[in-house]
């Protein structure tokens, strides 16, 4: 067999979905991160621009045998407007690991990268393996990464809640009328965390790719005085991404029923059948004024009231030493732990940014 690397295309779009469908992630329900139908609306979310790096394999013109892509992204760092690249997506096809595949899909991205460029990228928890050896090829270090977060991921468990809202503050949904004074608190509050995406409430309003799925009225706001002291929106992204379980270890199988009873009366998380997909909704765009914790509070609040009915969790990150990390861990929730890392071609970045704390949005990951 001959491997090659190209740019992959749209017309890969076949064999990248037969590629991530073989990609399960071990565990009691094994669980396959899909991109269906077509792995380019989801690739339009991550970035504004990416590049797909893809391997063939010459004796199999049917499939792939890896990917990867960087992403392209205007993100707050140090409070400023940066564009960072995001590198996400690797994935190796089980029957081709350990070839240098991944290693060599690394090298074809170098060549749109220079030495200056921002890289971040997440791993689950003491996943670094894979990572410290890529960066290794046979001719030396490739690129050099940094470690500099933890995120803690909730998936809170919906019920029927009557939001707890703090005196003199109300909470609804908004409408279009409402976006200058989006996008003036957007301004003003964004800055304040590295990572920030810098988002145009006018596009997500008018329909742009990058915010595909998301409308105005997805977005709750809290208010005091008429003005805006907090916003998020719940983000339905089941038209271009799904969380899908592919198997469960036997014991899990036979338990399914009676744990979903369970769940049914105490609130978590239901599994479905194989081939069925988790039913939760990413919190989004998540901007508190002054990090006020019972605002956030009321604000999750609200929208498991409302549009989170119609989920089993809402899932929410945030990163350790964020004046917000308690919140979420108020709730009945499933947790999930990540890495986040600074990865760079040439220069430590690290200098370049300073110390507020980092923000990462679920929902373009
Ligand atoms: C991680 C992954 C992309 C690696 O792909 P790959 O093509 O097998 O990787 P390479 O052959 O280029 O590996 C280069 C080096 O990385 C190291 N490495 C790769 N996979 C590893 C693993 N699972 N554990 C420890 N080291 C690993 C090895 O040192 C390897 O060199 P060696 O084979 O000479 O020892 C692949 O296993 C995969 O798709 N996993 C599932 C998806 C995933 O977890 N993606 C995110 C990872 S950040």
């Amino acid at each position: 067999m001959a491997i090659t690397i190209r740019i992959g295309t749209p017309a890969d779009n076949a064999k990248i979905q037969d590629l991530v469908t073989k990609i399960t992630m071990p565990g009691p329900a094994q669980m396959c991160f899909q991109r269906n139908p077509d792995f380019f609306v989801g690739a339009k979310v991550i970035g504004d621009e990416f590049v797909l790096t893809v391997a063939d394999d010459d004796e199999r013109p049917d499939v792939l045998a890896g990917l990867t892509v960087i992403s392209g992204r205007e993100l707050y760092i140090s409070g400023q407007k940066r564009r960072v690249y995001y590198s996400g997506d690797t994935r190796v096809d089980p029957y081709y690991r350990r070839r240098g595949i991944a290693s060599n899909l690394f090298v074809e991205q170098k060549k749109h990268r220079s030495t200056t460029d921002l890289l971040q990228g997440i791993v689950l928890k003491e996943n670094t393996a894979p990572l410290d050896a890529a960066a290794k090829t046979a001719d030396g270090v490739l690129f050099q990464y940094w470690i500099s977060h933890s995120i803690e991921t909730s998936f809170i468990f919906t019920r029927k809640i009557t939001p707890r809202i703090p005196a003199g503050v109300t909470i609804r949904a908004a409408s279009a009328s409402d976006i200058p004074a989006m996008q003036a608190f957007f301004d003003r509050e964004a800055p304040r965390r590295n990572g920030y995406p810098v988002y145009d409430m006018q596009k997500m309003a008018a329909g742009d790719p990058y915010y595909n799925g998301l409308k105005v009225e997805d977005y709750a706001l809290a208010l005091r005085g008429g003005q805006i002291v907090g916003m998020l929106a719940g983000w339905n992204q089941k038209a271009y991404k799904q969380t899908r379980i592919v198997g469960f270890k036997p014991a899990i199988k036979l338990l399914r029923p009676l744990y979903n009873l369970y769940v049914g009366i105490a609130g978590g998380f239901k599994l479905p059948p194989v081939g069925g997909m988790l039913n939760y909704l990413s919190l989004y765009n998540i901007l508190i004024a002054q990090d006020d914790k019972a605002v956030f509070q009321g604000l999750i609040d609200w929208v498991m009231a409302h549009q989170g009915q119609k989920y089993d969790a809402l899932a929410v990150g945030i990163t350790h030493g964020d004046p917000l990390e308690e919140v979420p861990r108020g709730y009945k929730r499933q947790k999930l732990f990540s890495s986040h890392f600074w990865l760079s071609y040439g220069e430590d970045p690290r200098p370049g940014i300073d110390n507020r704390p980092l923000y990462v949005e679920l929902g373009r990951l």
